[in-house]
């Protein structure tokens, strides 16, 4: 370390302010969730022109629908390795030349398997961005404002939904329909693809700007670098104390690498079980449900196309207000009760769903209710956003971003990180199936796994509020030997 680094050593390291830098490096690292909201989202706008076009059956279109989401997995899976041999910041612009190249492509595309191509190289960008952002701010942000900080990945996320259901209403509404040709000869429903070049671009310059994470720094050796980002951006008032402390956990982790992964006889880390449980249920909770499908769940209980639009909005609104009231409580309140709060009232909210679908299911008509049942169902799905927002939606990133020591976050993050894509895409894939059956049934499914969420918090996961990563390793499972701070 150079001696002229700023040096503020009066012990009071632990005294966090909150340096506006931070901030802005946590709202630009946040853009890949604002890419990833909107690439999601923005295959419902033109999955029925697409397949109208390329003359798709039910299967091909559900599978150019959620073949991004395998590329996801991927994409998170091998971010992790990348991220700590080239540090984070290479693997976000990575991950933006993906958006930039899949908006083009899939926009452009000539047939289906082009298209399904266009959309996997997109996904394995979102997958990637999906794991990056959390660990860089985790990474970046004072231990006392990581949870605010974190869930600035989930509002960017919750916005890019939104824009995306704006992009797409307003392109074919401009059109005259999604098929409709609009500017230069070329129908809506491509521009609602190729439109997702401009953030790409915004996300890559931003990205481009971004001073390297110090743990990573100090990880490979890069000491001075390292102690001008933390004086520089993260508001550190004892640099030194710091770099040493980012050290002698990485070398008390020594030995754990990769393979430190495993560690019981259940093959991994009880903390990386952890993490990949915690990804796992925010999906099987059946969010992507009300998003991806939100349209034909709407219309399907009685309302009409523009109502079924307009609920979508609200539900979308009601997502990102909610997304803010987590920002404000998640480091006053602390993970572990949020997350309760959100699993009994998940619970809650899809039992009341499931009873209310189930006044239909005895016609035969599994689908349609009578009005009074249409507005319990309504008014529990966005009790339902509302819970996950204020929750789970924001959380589950906010921790896989902070609850795994050092040395093993990025690997440990790809493996969660890959969980959470594979859950997406099993409740995304089988919901049109299992909705075959009925609407009670998924739901009561659902409202089970947020039942068993709760006894997942109660009984493993532990707090990781205001604790130092450095102090991660301490962390364990709730009731393990190795309990720590918090647990
Ligand atoms: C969380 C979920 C994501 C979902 C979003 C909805 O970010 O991980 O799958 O689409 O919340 O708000």
């Amino acid at each position: 370390m150079s001696s002229s680094d700023p040096q503020h050593g009066d012990g009071a390291a632990s005294v966090q302010r909150l340096n506006p830098k931070v901030v802005a490096i946590s709202v630009a690292a946040a853009v890949g969730g604002f890419l990833f909201g909107f690439d999601t989202s923005v295959i419902n706008g033109a999955v029925d022109a697409l397949s109208e076009e390329f003359t798709l059956g039910s299967g091909l279109t559900g599978f150019a629908v959620s073949s991004a989401l395998v590329g996801s997995a991927v994409g998170a899976w091998f971010a992790g390795s990348l991220s700590s041999r080239y540090g984070r910041v290479k693997v976000m612009v990575i991950a933006a030349t993906l958006f930039f190249v899949s908006a083009l492509g899939s926009g452009l595309a000539t047939g289906v398997w082009d298209l399904i191509a266009w959309r996997v190289l997109g996904g394995l960008g979102v997958g990637a961005a999906s794991i990056i952002a959390p660990a860089y701010i985790a990474e970046v942000a004072p231990a006392k404002y990581r949870g605010r900080l974190g869930s600035l990945q989930q509002l960017s996320i919750v916005l890019g939904i939104f824009a995306a259901l704006l992009s797409n209403a307003v392109l074919a509404n401009v059109a005259g329909g999604a098929s409709s040709t609009l500017w230069l000869g070329v129908p809506a429903w491509r521009w609602m693809f190729l439109i997702e070049a401009i953030p790409a671009v915004f996300y890559g310059v931003f990205a481009l700007k971004l001073p390297e994470s110090p743990r990573f720094l100090v990880a490979n050796g890069k000491l001075d670098e390292a102690s001008r980002v933390l004086y520089r951006f993260t508001g550190e008032l004892d640099v030194n104390l710091k770099i040493e402390q980012i050290r002698s956990s990485l070398e008390r982790e020594q030995r754990e690498t990769l393979r430190d992964l495993l560690g019981n006889r259940f093959g991994l880390r009880p903390i990386v079980w952890v993490g990949i449980l915690l990804a796992a249920l925010q999906q099987l909770l059946g969010i992507n449900v009300i998003f991806y499908y939100s349209t034909t769940l709407w219309q399907s209980v009685g309302f009409d196309e523009s109502q079924a639009f307009l609920t979508s909005t609200i539900t979308s609104v009601i997502n990102i207000l909610a997304t803010i009231v987590a920002i404000v409580l998640v480091d006053r309140v602390g993970r572990r009760p949020m997350l309760l709060i959100g699993s009994g009232g998940t619970t809650i909210s899809l039992a009341a769903m499931a009873f209310a679908f189930s006044f239909a299911e005895g016609s035969g008509e599994a689908v349609s209710l009578p009005d009074p049942w249409s507005t319990v169902a309504l008014i529990g799905a966005n009790a339902f956003v509302v819970f996950f927002a204020t929750t789970w939606g924001p959380i589950m990133w906010v921790m896989l971003g902070e609850m795994f020591p050092n040395r093993i976050r990025a690997s440990a993050l790809a493996v969660a990180g890959a969980t959470q894509w594979l859950a997406n895409f099993l409740v995304s894939t089988t919901f049109p199936a299992m909705s075959q059956i009925g609407l009670t049934f998924s739901y009561s499914i659902y409202a089970v796994f947020a039942a068993i969420s709760f006894v997942f918090v109660v009984r493993l996961l532990p707090e990781t509020k205001g604790i130092e990563l450095e102090d991660m390793d301490d962390l364990d499972v709730r009731g393990s030997r190795r309990a720590g701070p918090g647990s």
